[in-house]
């Protein structure tokens, strides 16, 4: 993938080759509650300083010339938490899609949901309305915050469309190829990640994109999601591009989003 001039500079002033950028990093931003515990403080004070770091994330990936970077904000099993915790995590949420509109639209980066949509209080469903309806144009990078997310989740409800689809003689069963259900994921038209990172040192997936995971390069960190800086994400880059990728097949989609 050919990056544009304006990154090419940033990307060659901290070693990076921009013509060996990932199309798409996905991260599992895990250690919030960790973090805040080590500092003697509520939990929420870790998912707020976590959302610091997405913000500083965000736009350190728009400069390097990343095209798609998903965030693990919310999972599937994540409502099961005190309630407590959940209001905050969805207060906070609300306020980054207020605070960051304006960044946003001024960095023509799209907004993008993946999950559950409708299962978020009425009020971030709002705020997330306005957001992607006001950044849906944007073409230079797409952040898709995953939301009440869950991988087996967003293959079941693949497999029913297509069910349906096939039920109601709308596709042919006997058609129905891997890239019929990449069609009808949440990230359909998508490339797979390329890279995955997870903080804090987990070494699980905790069902996040279990289908599109498929190829991804694994980076574990120790570092919990707050201290997570921009000189890590950019030495993870850089070790990605000294990796040497043998994918066993083709992703469902090509960086330019087009299908294999
Ligand atoms: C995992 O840490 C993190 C979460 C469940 C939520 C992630 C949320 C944020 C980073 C902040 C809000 C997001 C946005 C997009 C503004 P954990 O609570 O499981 O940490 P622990 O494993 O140390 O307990």
């Amino acid at each position: 993938m050919k990056s544009e001039p304006a990154h090419r500079q940033f990307d060659l002033d901290y070693g990076l080759d921009p013509d060996k950028l990932p199309a798409h990093v996905a991260i599992i931003m895990d250690g919030n509650g960790r973090w805040a515990k080590k500092k003697l403080m509520n939990r929420v004070k870790g998912h707020e300083k976590g959302s610091e770091t997405v913000r500083s994330i965000v736009t350190l990936s728009r400069k390097i010339g990343i095209k798609f970077l998903t965030l693990y904000a919310f999972s599937t099993e994540n409502w099961a938490r005190p309630k407590i915790e959940v209001v905050a995590l969805m207060n906070l949420l609300k306020r980054f899609l207020v605070s960051e509109r304006t960044t946003l639209k001024k960095n023509e980066i799209f907004l993008n949901i993946i999950g559950q949509k409708d299962r978020l209080p009425e009020d971030v469903m709002k705020e997330l309305d306005i957001t992607m309806e006001q950044t849906r144009n944007n073409e230079k990078m797409v952040l898709n915050l995953a939301l009440s997310y869950g991988g087996r989740e967003e293959i079941t409800r693949a497999a029913k469309q297509i069910a349906k689809k096939a039920a109601e003689k709308i596709i042919d069963w006997e058609t129905i190829t891997e890239e019929t259900l990449c069609d009808h994921l949440y990230t359909k038209n998508m490339p797979d990640p390329d890279v995955l990172i997870r903080t804090s040192g987990e070494m699980r997936l905790s069902n996040f994109m279990l289908w599109q995971m498929a190829y991804a390069e694994i980076f574990i960190t120790k570092t919990l999601w707050p201290d997570f800086s921009e000189q890590e994400f950019i030495n993870i880059i850089r070790d990605y591009q000294s990796r040497e990728r043998r994918f066993g097949k083709l992703p469902c989609y090509s960086s330019d989003g087009s299908q294999q």
